[in-house]
């Protein structure tokens, strides 16, 4: 089975401006991409609907969280009805950020995703340890119970429409990448986890990509492990790097 390697750019809360966005947008429509190579970008919601206009064809582009709900009283939430009207095709769902700063359990997590995946949305799901939990070796105990509430909601059919990102809490934004060794073993993990939990044909056939300081130095290295399906890249997508970091497979 060979699973396409997928790179996504979550530019978080940056640009704070139109100008710099269609900047990012014209350095990725002037590059020279590796067409083997699934690229999503992830743009602050405000940015959605130009960068889709501007961007070029073969690169997609994702919400970076959406709501349990469709419509109503939610002020200053994100329809998932509305992405899929809007054509976004993707959505970044229970990032470490968004549980840690905005308190997103994982049950909240596999609601939201229960309520994307109702649109046709494909997931982006974010899982991933703190520090404190892996030096006390509760990464497999805490990445399983974070996918097992996703698990509980999901078809076995629909995983088809998710890809994992396992993002170590203590890489995001630290600089502090996880050894090849580190990210091959948890991911190894997760793709047990998945054949033991949903099945043997999920687990093969879904992309485990890695996030948490990727940039050109290390992406190609850790490219080479088997179980890394691709990254979910943040500060370094903001970059001209991020093409090279897109292009680790060539
Ligand atoms: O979602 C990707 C992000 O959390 C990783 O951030 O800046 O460490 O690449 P960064």
């Amino acid at each position: 089975m060979t699973r396409q390697f997928f790179v996504g750019g979550n530019f978080k809360m940056n640009p704070s401006s139109l100008e710099a966005k269609k900047a990012l947008c014209t350095i990725l429509n002037d590059a020279d991409l590796d067409q083997n190579t699934e690229v999503v970008i992830a743009p602050p919601a405000l940015y959605l609907l130009p960068t889709q206009e501007l961007i070029r064809k073969d690169i997609k582009v994702s919400a970076q969280n959406c709501y349990v709900k469709t419509s109503g009283a939610y002020t200053g939430e994100i329809s998932p009805a509305a992405l899929k009207d809007a054509g976004i095709p993707y959505v970044i769902l229970g990032h470490s950020e968004r549980r840690t700063i905005f308190g997103e359990s994982s049950e909240f997590v596999a609601e939201k995703t229960r309520a994307a995946l109702d649109q046709g949305l494909s997931v982006i799901l974010c899982v991933g340890e703190t520090l404190e939990q892996r030096e006390a070796n509760q990464t497999s105990e805490v990445v399983e119970g974070q996918l097992k509430e996703v698990v509980k909601v999901v078809k076995e059919e629909e995983w088809s429409k998710i890809v994992i990102a396992y993002e170590p809490v203590w890489a995001i934004g630290t600089g502090r990448t996880a050894t090849s060794a580190q990210a091959q073993e948890t991911h190894a993990e997760i793709r047990k986890y998945l054949a033991s939990a949903v099945s043997s044909a999920v687990a093969e056939a879904t992309r485990i990509i890695y996030g948490g300081s990727v940039n050109k130095g290390n992406c190609r290295e850790l490219a080479t492990q088997p179980d890394v399906d691709g990254f979910l890249v943040g500060g370094a997508s903001l970059k001209a790097e991020f093409i090279e970091i897109i292009n680790a497979k060539r």
